[in-house]
C-alpha cells in the first residue's frame, strides 16, 4: 500500500471517529435531552461523515487499487494526492469550524478547500481509470 494511502484511510479513520461520537452525542441528547448544545454538532457530524470518513476512504483505497503505470511513476502525479490530502483534511476542519462559530468566509474558504482537493485528485486519478492489461484486454472484455 502507497504511503498516500496509508495517510488517507488513517485521516479517514479519525474523521469516522469524532464524527461517530458527534453523532453519538446528538443521538443520546434526541433520547434524553439533557445538552441542547449537542444540535451544534449536526451540521460537523455531516461534514465529518461525508467527506471527512466516506469520501477520503474511498480516495484511500482507490488510489491503492486502480490499474497503475509501467515504469518510474507507477501511481502517477504522486504530488497532486498530497496536495489534495492537505486540502481536503483543512478544508473540512475550516467548514466545521466556520459553520460552528456561524462565520461564513471560513466556512466558504473551507468549502473551496474541498472543492479543490477533489479537482487534485479527479486529475490524479482520471488516467488510472482503464481496463487491466492494457488495450489488448479491453478489447476482449
Ligand atoms: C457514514 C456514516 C454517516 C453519515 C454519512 C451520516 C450523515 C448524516 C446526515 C447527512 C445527517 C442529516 C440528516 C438530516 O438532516 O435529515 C445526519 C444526522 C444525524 N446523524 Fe448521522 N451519519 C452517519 C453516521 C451516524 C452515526 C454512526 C450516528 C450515531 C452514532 C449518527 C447520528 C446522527 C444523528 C443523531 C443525526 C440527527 C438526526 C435528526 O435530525 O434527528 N450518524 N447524519
Amino acid at each position: 500500500m502507497h504511503k498516500l494511502s496509508v495517510w488517507l484511510v488513517r485521516a479517514s479513520l479519525i474523521h469516522m471517529g469524532i464524527g461517530f461520537l458527534f453523532g453519538a452525542l446528538i443521538l443520546h441528547h434526541k433520547g434524553i435531552p439533557i445538552y441542547g448544545w449537542s444540535w451544534q454538532l449536526l451540521n460537523p457530524h455531516i461534514e465529518l461523515m461525508i467527506f471527512g470518513w466516506t469520501m477520503q476512504f474511498v480516495m484511500g483505497i482507490a488510489f491503492w487499487i486502480l490499474p497503475r503505470f509501467s515504469g518510474d511513476q507507477r501511481y502517477g502525479k504522486v504530488y497532486l494526492g498530497w496536495g489534495s490530502l492537505v486540502l481536503l483534511n483543512s478544508g473540512i476542519v475550516m467548514t466545521a469550524l466556520g459553520i460552528w462559530f456561524t462565520q461564513n468566509l471560513l466556512a466558504l474558504a473551507g468549502r473551496v478547500g474541498t472543492l479543490s482537493s477533489i479537482v487534485l485528485f479527479a486529475v490524479l486519478i482520471w488516467p488510472r481509470i482503464k481496463p487491466l492489461g492494457g488495450y489488448a484486454a479491453s478489447q476482449n472484455s
